[in-house]
């Protein structure tokens, strides 16, 4: 390996490379359905949340959004089925569609990727809604 050759513009964006440990990330989230920024990707945001019971119904008018299960188990209730979303796998939610992700009162661990302008209660405010997101 030669690194002598490489600009500064190589370097520096080098210099923000840097890996994201989710078991970390997990470990510092002590609130339910509270999502917190990780990572970019073009104009998204990669987010975790911990999540148990019941959240809202919403939809996202505009946005596709991504659940990627860490641990657990996450059922997602749409208007005429539920779909179980088990740890490794992934479920995207389309546009425009009501949907309520819940647990079964078990802890669920999520990995989320969704355009930076997302609210994760959708359409829906409520005391739940959390406007400003946070990095951890
Ligand atoms: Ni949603």
């Amino acid at each position: 390996m030669q690194y002598q050759n490489f600009s500064l513009i190589y370097l520096l964006k080098l210099s923000t490379v840097e890996k994201i440990v989710l078991t970390e990330k997990f470990s510092k989230i002590t609130v339910h359905w509270h999502p917190y920024i990780v990572g970019e990707l073009n104009d998204n945001f990669i987010k975790v949340a911990k999540v148990k019971d019941d959240f809202v119904w919403h939809k996202h008018e505009r946005e596709e959004e991504l659940f990627m299960v860490q641990k657990g188990t996450l059922f997602i209730d749409f208007r005429n089925k539920t779909v179980e979303v088990k740890q490794g796998e992934i479920l995207t939610v389309p546009k425009g569609v009501e949907h309520r992700p819940r647990t079964n009162g078990e802890e669920v661990l999520l990995l989320l990727i969704e355009p930076k302008k997302t609210k994760h209660t959708g359409d829906l405010v409520t005391e739940r809604t959390v406007e400003r997101l946070e990095w951890i």
